[in-house]
């Protein structure tokens, strides 16, 4: 099995009172319109782009399934992160993911809101308001990368996760019979995967509240 190495991980709470913003873009899904920003953002710092492996990318939506809709439990004093071992018991069969192409993970990112916005406003209002996601998301510590998000029953609070590895993309995260499980809701990266809107994020669309406006941040080990 591959030798798990974690590097800290970073977790957002990020609860917003912008207006919701549902919108289909040219890639038709939002994880892979993230993975853009995020490469875009690298090739311009001048760090690699990183390759978009659909395997990590499964991972990282049970990784915000494992949440239930929790927000609460993301960041502050009540955060919480899922168990390395999940990864191997749960996550990676739930994938179809190989457990022996397992690779170390080099950063992950973790953020929560109440409202939908979209991918891009995810990248820069979110991830990028916070000097150490900056760091991890131009780290030349990776090789790879893979994005979700997830709606929860009915609607928010809704989680981005992304996460990063320096495994080699072609035999790191490998999917059994070179299949992807495509399971909704939720959308993930890497994986020509068509994941639009509201049908896909969501069971059933309804926006709501949780009451809370403005911004918290919150990191963890
Ligand atoms: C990348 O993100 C950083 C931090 O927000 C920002 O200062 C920089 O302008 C961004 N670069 C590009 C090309 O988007
Ligand atoms: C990159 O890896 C080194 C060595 O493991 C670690 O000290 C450093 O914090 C990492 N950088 C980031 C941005 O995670
Ligand atoms: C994966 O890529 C490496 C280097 O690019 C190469 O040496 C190796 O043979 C490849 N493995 C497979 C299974 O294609
Ligand atoms: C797996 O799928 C990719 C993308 O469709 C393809 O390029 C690759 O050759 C396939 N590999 C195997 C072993 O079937």
């Amino acid at each position: 099995m591959a030798n798990f190495m974690w590097t800290p991980v970073l977790c957002i709470l990020f609860i917003s009172a912008s207006s919701s913003a549902l919108q289909n873009k040219v890639t038709n899904n939002p994880a892979d319109e993230l993975v853009s920003s995020i490469n875009n953002n690298r090739t311009a710092s001048k760090s690699s782009s990183l390759y978009s492996n659909p395997g990590l990318a499964c991972l990282a939506l049970q990784y915000i399934k494992a949440y239930k809709g929790d927000c609460s439990s993301v960041g502050g004093t009540n955060a919480k992160r899922p168990a390395d071992s999940e990864f191997t018991e749960s996550f990676a069969p739930n994938c179809g993911v190989e457990v022996s192409t397992l690779s170390p993970i080099t950063g992950r990112l973790l953020a929560c809101q109440s409202k939908y916005v979209e991918p891009s406003v995810a990248f820069s209002d979110i991830l990028m308001k916070n000097a150490r996601s900056v760091e991890i998301v131009q780290s030349k510590n990776h090789s790879e990368v893979g994005a979700a998000v997830s709606g929860s029953d009915g609607g928010g609070p809704y989680f981005w996760c992304v996460l990063f590895s320096n495994g080699k993309s072609n035999n790191s995260f490998v999917l059994e019979g070179n299949v992807t499980k495509i399971s909704r809701p939720g959308c993930f990266s890497g994986a020509n995967d068509e994941c639009s809107g509201a049908v896909a994020l969501f069971r059933s669309f309804r926006l709501w509240s949780i009451g809370v406006t403005g911004l918290v941040i919150a990191l963890a080990l």
